[in-house]
């Protein structure tokens, strides 16, 4: 690591803000060692992308030690990397060719569940009396046949598994090999916060924490009303009580400079907004668009709720419009090319830090995944498909067997083939991306949205005197569009290398297009 680079690194605390962040699903990244699963080795050979479409930080998906029943969301061991990826050297390794390259690194942190293989819950379960008896939630119920509350887990059945051994049901959100931790004990709160000082000691600059906000946990466990019975609550999991955990969990990360995002999964830009401030949260995921149909008006309002409730928190958002739980971006809109980029073209324009998720950048859609080689629990494996990297018969793997299929026409559309075409999608992530770095009005600005027009979505971003107007056409006809004043087009989706050369106050954005242009300042006199 460059001893220079790092220290420089270290005094930008504030880099997140507008910060472009790349999600690495590491399964399927890369795969160096043959055994068909990305790993560490994997990623580092392929820092020279992330240089190359030149974003801000990595957020690594969980890289710990695992039995993979959730894939890496079952951590049975948080201070070290799981075989499947490597080792604590190929872990340095690849934060020392980050660093070097300028590039950021975020870990995702687990704070909610660990594996039921995790010592802590070995230990909980041996005997009522043990002293990490309490570092889990275990009630009585009413006996084997009467669950404590009638609480679901997000992967449908109950949330509660009855332990024969001990005679008493814990709780899992999640699945039942993810014990949920009981953050109301002291103790567990401590050694989850080690956990973070582990990690920022050896380099790392920030954390994404999964599902944060379920730590917090009504002390009555109360029944979830009828409405959500039978449900996944934890897209319903306003609870208060997870808001002075977070508070300690920022100071600890405050001792060492280090950024969390957290992944919150309410629905309610309002709620979202009370989870970042400077003493909790720095950042929390935005779903709300990700979540929104292809509709201008959808967008528009999200976008105008977004706004107004961060704006009043004194906050900025966070947004993710794909990630290894949803949909990707190609797929959820048709597997339309087009719609595609105006997605990009919106989400790299937008006020506040930018999650992508590796493989976007080149077009990938889901892959489709036979019943036979279906592994994940929740139906989430099309979006986890391998990243083709060339048009070799292993794609730039290790093998040509990976864990699960490759997406969709894999010898066209891979990071290859895709990159060497300057009107590709890859291009358009790549020009967003450095029109985000140049323009202090794109990184830093306030935002101003216009009504809606139709199917025209238009907002402008402001700093000082630099203003930029973002034009996006969600419909089937091409829109007359009269812009605030006069304006050069810097960038056509369509066309993210060139052929939109245009500057004037009156524009025509074609059919499910996006369009990005510089105001001229008035006196200027090249309008
Ligand atoms: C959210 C993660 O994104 C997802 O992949 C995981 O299954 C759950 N949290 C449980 O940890």
């Amino acid at each position: 690591m460059s001893e220079g680079g790092q220290v420089d690194m270290k005094n930008d605390r504030d880099w997140w803000k507008g910060a472009v962040v790349y999600q690495i699903y590491p399964r399927s990244f890369c795969d160096t060692d043959g055994d068909g699963v990305g790993d560490l080795a994997g990623i580092t050979s392929r820092v020279d992308h992330l240089v190359d479409l030149g974003v801000d930080a990595v957020w690594l998906s969980p890289v710990f030690v695992s039995p993979m029943a959730d894939f890496g969301y079952d951590v049975s061991d948080y201070r070290n990397i799981d075989p499947t990826f490597g080792t604590l050297d190929d872990f340095d390794t690849l934060v020392a060719t980050l660093h070097a390259a300028g590039i950021r690194l975020l870990l995702d942190w687990v704070p909610n569940h660990t594996s039921a293989q995790h010592p802590w819950f070995q230990q909980s379960r041996t005997s009522r009396s043990n002293d990490r008896r309490d570092w889990y939630i275990w009630r009585d119920g009413g006996g084997p046949d009467v669950r404590p509350n009638n609480w679901s887990s997000a992967f449908g059945g109950p949330a509660w598994s009855w332990d024969d051994a001990t005679e008493q049901w814990y709780l899992h959100l999640f699945l039942a090999e993810q014990p949920d931790l009981n953050w109301a004990n002291p103790d567990v709160r401590h050694a989850m916060c080690d956990v973070l000082r582990f990690w920022m000691d050896r380099g790392v600059d920030g954390f994404r924490a999964d599902v944060v906000h379920c730590i917090g946990k009504d002390p009555g466990l109360s029944n979830c009303s009828r409405i959500y019975e039978g449900k996944s609550l934890i897209d319903h999991w306003y609870q208060p009580e997870a808001f002075p955990y977070i508070e300690e969990i920022r100071a600890t990360l405050d001792e060492r400079d280090g950024v969390v995002v957290g992944e919150v999964i309410l629905h309610s830009a309002e709620q979202l907004a009370e989870y970042t401030s400077t003493r909790r949260l720095h950042m929390v995921f935005n779903f709300l668009l990700l979540f929104a149909p292809w509709d201008a008006k959808a967008w528009h309002r999200v976008l105008a709720a977004s706004l107004h409730a961060f704006a009043r928190a004194d906050a900025c958002s966070t947004w993710a419009f794909s990630n290894h739980d949803q949909e990707r971006i190609m797929s959820r809109y048709g597997a339309s090319d087009a719609r595609a980029r105006v997605a990009a073209t919106v989400l790299l324009m937008l006020e506040g830090t930018v999650f992508l998720y590796a493989g976007d950048e080149f077009g990938l859609q889901d892959a489709d995944v036979p019943d036979e080689r279906i592994v994940d629990v929740d139906g989430r494996d099309g979006c986890r498909a391998p990243i083709p990297w060339d048009t070799t018969p292993t794609h730039g793997w290790a093998t040509s067997d990976p864990w699960l299929p490759w997406p969709p026409n894999p010898d066209e559309i891979n990071a290859e083939v895709v990159s060497g075409d300057a009107q590709s999608i890859y291009w358009a992530y790549r020009s967003l991306v450095a029109l985000r770095k140049e323009s202090t009005a794109i990184k830093h600005g306030v935002t101003r949205l216009h009504p809606l027009n139709g199917d025209v979505m238009m907002f402008e971003r402001e700093v000082d005197d630099e203003r930029i107007y973002v034009v996006a056409n969600f419909g089937k006809a091409a829109a007359d569009v009269a812009l605030p004043g006069e304006a050069e087009c810097i960038f056509d989706s369509a066309f993210p290398t060139g052929g939109f050369d245009e500057s004037g106050s009156d524009t025509v954005v074609e059919a499910e297009t996006a369009r990005v242009y510089q105001a001229i300042p008035l006196g200027d006199g090249t309008g």
